[in-house]
Parts: structure tokens; C-alpha cells; sequence
């Protein structure tokens, strides 16, 4: 792995992944289109002669593959991150998720590029039965758009592998914390409240248990499956080995801001629909590598929040894309 080439590079965790692997001597391109990501994300690694950038849409195949030319790792990370608005545009998923993603697959055949990682979810196993979920549970009725659309996305790569001697890393992250945090329930905690400090609308009933992780172990996680296990599919699930519920993260921002707002639940024990009212991943397998989490949830949470206090730039940004609402 040394040529990396890194879609969705300018988002929170893609751009987190090439400031590492540029600290650790590798060349690095991102391909972007700028949807939800933000060159400011990029300055430090604007600053690094192994870095490049190429704005371009994955769904652009003849930019998409000339861009490619002369890498030889490629981590899949651009995507339609949002499962909360799939159903309001149910075609963003599969042209996003899935359209790009085997447009991504074909730009490898194409150019001898054999190794890719993929940035799928937790939300791939639905409501599940077992706690904590392990990787080979079966797959259950898909409850989002997002997860079905990356449960595509995971197979076209594990039949790629399989059809065409590719390798593949497929990473099913619980929900990811920390500095260039863009969206999520601690973003737009944060923003309701300096909206109106008095009053926070929580959807659902505030008992939905998640796990968190915070984004520099995620990324530790991934290049440490990487370098050490190297099967022709590698599946890991990447979380903290262990949960909070909502409240518990309101009671930290909050307390953090010195507020004590009347909570105005939504009611039911999901905020919406595909919401997983809990999300507890098996992590025993990229624990038997060697990983362990350095930050807690809470912690994770703080230092988002942190982050967020200094960014407020990042609102006025993503005004268009994202309203005040609850988790
Ligand atoms: N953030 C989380 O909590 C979380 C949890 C589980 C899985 N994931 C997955 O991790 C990955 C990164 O998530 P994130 O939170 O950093 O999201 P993000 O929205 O911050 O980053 C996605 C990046 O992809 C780019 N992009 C989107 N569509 C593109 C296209 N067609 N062509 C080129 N670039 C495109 C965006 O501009 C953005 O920079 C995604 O695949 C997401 O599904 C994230």
C-alpha cells in the first residue's frame, strides 16, 4: 500500500483517513465532488507534495478512471452518509452508494488495481437478535435504504474478489465521533441549542442505545486490518466495546454547555424510520489484532463537541443540506 487513492477524501472520516496516511509516506489522492465535504478539511494535506486532489463525481466513470491511473490501494469511503433522509429521495442511495461504488470496481479492473477497503456500516444488520453483534450473523430485513444500499455495495466487492482476484477490507463502522464532525446527533444537538438553549427536540424516547467510536481508533483499526490480515475478503466490524443511550450523550453535551433545556421527545423507541434503537457491534475480531479503543464515548463526545464550538463555519456551510432536528 502506497499509491492510495482515496474517495471522499474532503469528507469527516476520509479526510481524517489521508492526513494519516500521508504522515505515514504515502502518496495520496482524493477524489471528491464536494457534496458534503470541505476543501478546509484539506489544508493540511494540501500543504504535503505526496498529496493530490481531483474534484470529480464517482458517477463520472471516464474522470473517475483516468483519475485512478497509477494507484494501487484504493479506500472507498465517499458516500451518501445520511440514513435519516432516504426516503426522501430514495434514488441518491443506489446512485450514490451502489452505481458508484461497482463505477469504482470497473475503474480498478480497468487499471490493475487489485486492493480496496471499504467504509460500510452497522447498519447492515438491521434490528439484529444478538448482542453484541458478530460479523457472521445473517442479514435480517434491511430497515434503510443506506443499509441495503451498502449491503449492495459490500457484495459487488466480495463478488469482484471473488471473480476477479481482487482483495477487499470491508469495515462495518458503528457511528464515528471526533474533530470535522459534520453531521449526526451531537451536530444537530449542538446547533438547536444555540439556536434556543431552553428547549431540545430528541427524537424518539431518548432510550436508543447506540455505540460510538471515536474516528482516529476507527482509522487505527483499519489500516492495523490492513497490515495484518490479508485473506482475498476481510470483514470487520470497527465500534466501541460498549454503548450509551441518548440521554446519557444530551446529559454530556449539555452539561458541557452549562444548559439544562426541557427535552421534547418525539416518542417511540426509534427517531425514525431504519433507526436502530440499538447498536452493539462484536469487535473481538479487530480486537485479536491488537486493537483497542483509546477514547472513550464520552470523551468522543466531548472532543465533537469541542470541535463543533470552534467550527461554527461548518453550520453556515452545511445550511442547505442539513435543518435543526433531533438525534
Ligand atoms: N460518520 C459515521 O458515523 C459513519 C458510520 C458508518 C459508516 N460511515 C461511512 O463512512 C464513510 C464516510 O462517512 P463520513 O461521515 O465521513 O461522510 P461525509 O459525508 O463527511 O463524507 C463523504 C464524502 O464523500 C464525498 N462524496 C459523496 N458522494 C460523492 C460522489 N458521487 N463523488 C465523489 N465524492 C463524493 C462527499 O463530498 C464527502 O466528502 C461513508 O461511506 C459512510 O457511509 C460513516
Amino acid at each position: 500500500m502506497k499509491r492510495c487513492f482515496v474517495t471522499g477524501g474532503a469528507g469527516f472520516i476520509g479526510s481524517h483517513l489521508t492526513d494519516r496516511l500521508l504522515a505515514c509516506g504515502y502518496k495520496v489522492r482524493v477524489f471528491d465532488n464536494f457534496s458534503t465535504g470541505f476543501i478546509e478539511f484539506l489544508e493540511d494535506a494540501q500543504k504535503n507534495p505526496l498529496f493530490s486532489l481531483v474534484e470529480g463525481d464517482l458517477l463520472d466513470k471516464e474522470v473517475l478512471f483516468h483519475a485512478m491511473k497509477g494507484y494501487d490501494f484504493i479506500f472507498h469511503i465517499a458516500a451518501n452518509a445520511d440514513v435519516r433522509f432516504g426516503l426522501q429521495h430514495p434514488e441518491k442511495d443506489l446512485n450514490q452508494n451502489i452505481v458508484a461504488t461497482f463505477n469504482i470496481l470497473e475503474g480498478m479492473r480497468l487499471n490493475g488495481i487489485d486492493q480496496i477497503a471499504f467504509s460500510s456500516t452497522g447498519s447492515v444488520y438491521g434490528e439484529p437478535k444478538v448482542f453484541p453483534t458478530p460479523e457472521e450473523v445473517s442479514f435480517p430485513i434491511q430497515t434503510s435504504l443506506y443499509g441495503a444500499s451498502k449491503v449492495a455495495g459490500e457484495s459487488l466487492i466480495s463478488a469482484y474478489c471473488e471473480g476477479f482476484g481482487f482483495r477487499g477490507w470491508i469495515f462495518r463502522f458503528v457511528s464515528v465521533l471526533g474533530e470535522r464532525y459534520s453531521h449526526g446527533h451531537v451536530y444537530d444537538f449542538y446547533q438547536q441549542l444555540c439556536a434556543n438553549p431552553n428547549d431540545l427536540k430528541v427524537f424518539g424516547n431518548g432510550k436508543q442505545r447506540k455505540s460510538y467510536m471515536y474516528v482516529q481508533d476507527c482509522i487505527d483499526a483499519m489500516l492495523l486490518a490492513i497490515n495484518k490480515k490479508k485473506e482475498k475478503l476481510n470483514i470487520f466490524n470497527l465500534g466501541f466495546p460498549g454503548y450509551i443511550d441518548v440521554d446519557f450523550s444530551i446529559r454530556c453535551i449539555t452539561q458541557q454547555l452549562g444548559l439544562n433545556p426541557t427535552l421534547h421527545y418525539t416518542g417511540g423507541k426509534q427517531g425514525w424510520v431504519g433507526d436502530n434503537p440499538f447498536i452493539f457491534l462484536d469487535v473481538s475480531q479487530i480486537e485479536k489484532l491488537g486493537w483497542k479503543p483509546k477514547v472513550t464515548i464520552e470523551e468522543g463526545v466531548k472532543k465533537t463537541l469541542d470541535w463543533l464550538q470552534k467550527n461554527l463555519w461548518i453550520y453556515e456551510k452545511r445550511k442547505s443540506l442539513f435543518t435543526a432536528s433531533g438525534i
